[in-house]
């Protein structure tokens, strides 16, 4: 029989669609890299599902083989993967694309309202008892109807964002760095823009990019001084994307208005300084977190294991280069 092992329980339905093809064993806890490499060696199994949070080096990979044949992720971002390592090991790397679009982007609009509108900040301020009624000018913010939105990455996350904005009054600008094909109900309402444009013209900015080196650091203290004082940041991509450092500096010293962050650079460390930013919003990683949406994440990672223990590419493989010289027979 087939060996998966999870690092840490997914939701129904994975358990009951794994068990009658696999021995399934989980390890309950994100364990450091040495741990788990040891315990792959000691049982070895044939697809691993880990977590965003486990570093899948390629020392990991080595201690997987020879039966490691898929890593099956229960996320749609596969930094924490060395794709390279897996693909010359023969390993396949699935992930969970599609089923989180439109979880990520209601948080991605929720954060941006809050952040625009300053609604945490008054929160806390109401919870003080710092609230003294109505003023004129108490905690104005931002306008959002007839507001440009800045959307960086044009892929299915950053275009579900755009569709919600639109219905909200913004006017929608992105740019992107890979060909994308725009979806037929938003054609014509969105612009591409250069980034260095985007930056420093949008009202809001909202990132939608994977991390890759080429992202790393994206939007670093040059980005943000070059953004518009009133402008507002929202990160719900990876928080690497971001010099978190240069943001608390952006955010103290108002080269920026606000930010909703939902990812951070060193989770779950934030950067010195970030939490006493009355005007960032910080929702923790909370992106795809839905009842409906994770039921959907654990139905595709039981689905692409399931198919990498049946002997066919996963359906939602990151990697299908890993077996073009032929998928391995299935587990008996
Ligand atoms: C992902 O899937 O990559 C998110 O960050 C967590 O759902």
């Amino acid at each position: 029989m087939a060996e998966v092992l999870c690092t840490l329980p997914l939701p129904a339905p994975f358990e009951e669609m794994v068990r009658p093809r696999a021995s399934l064993s989980v390890l309950g806890r994100i364990a450091p890299s040495a741990e788990l490499a040891e315990r792959l060696r000691a049982h070895p199994v044939d697809v691993l599902c880990p977590q965003l949070r486990d570093p899948i080096t390629a020392d990991l990979l080595d201690a997987g083989l020879p039966t490691l044949r898929c890593v099956s992720l229960y996320a749609v971002g596969y930094n924490n993967v060395d794709v390279d390592a897996a693909t010359q090991r023969h390993i396949a790397v699935s992930n969970t694309p599609g089923v989180l679009t439109d979880a990520t982007a209601d948080c991605t609009l929720a954060l941006l309202l809050a952040a625009a509108r300053r609604i945490c900040e008054g929160d806390a301020a109401a919870r003080a008892g710092a609230f003294q009624g109505w003023e004129p000018d108490y905690m104005l913010g931002m306008e959002l109807t007839g507001a440009l939105l800045g959307v960086v990455g044009f892929g299915r996350i950053g275009q579900a964002v755009a569709r919600r904005a639109l219905g909200f009054g913004l006017r929608i600008a992105y740019s992107t760095d890979v060909e994308v094909s725009i979806d037929a109900d938003i054609q014509g309402r969105v612009t591409e823009l250069p980034i260095a444009e985007l930056l420093s013209t949008a009202d809001v900015i909202s990132l939608h990019v994977p991390l890759t080196d080429a992202t790393h650091h994206l939007i670093d203290e040059r980005a943000l001084r070059s953004m518009r004082s009133s402008s507002v940041l929202v990160n719900t991509s990876r928080g690497p994307v971001v010099d978190e450092t240069a943001l608390v500096r952006a955010l103290r010293e108002g080269w920026i208005a606000a930010a909703g962050l939902d990812v951070y650079e060193n989770e779950p460390q934030l950067a010195p300084g970030l939490v006493e930013c009355r005007n960032a919003v910080l929702s923790p990683h909370l992106g795809s977190a839905t009842v409906a949406t994770r039921a959907a994440m654990a139905r595709l990672t039981a689905q692409n294991s399931l198919d990498a223990i049946d002997g066919r590419v996963p359906t939602n493989c990151v990697n299908p280069s890993a077996w073009e010289g032929g998928a391995p027979p299935a587990v008996s």
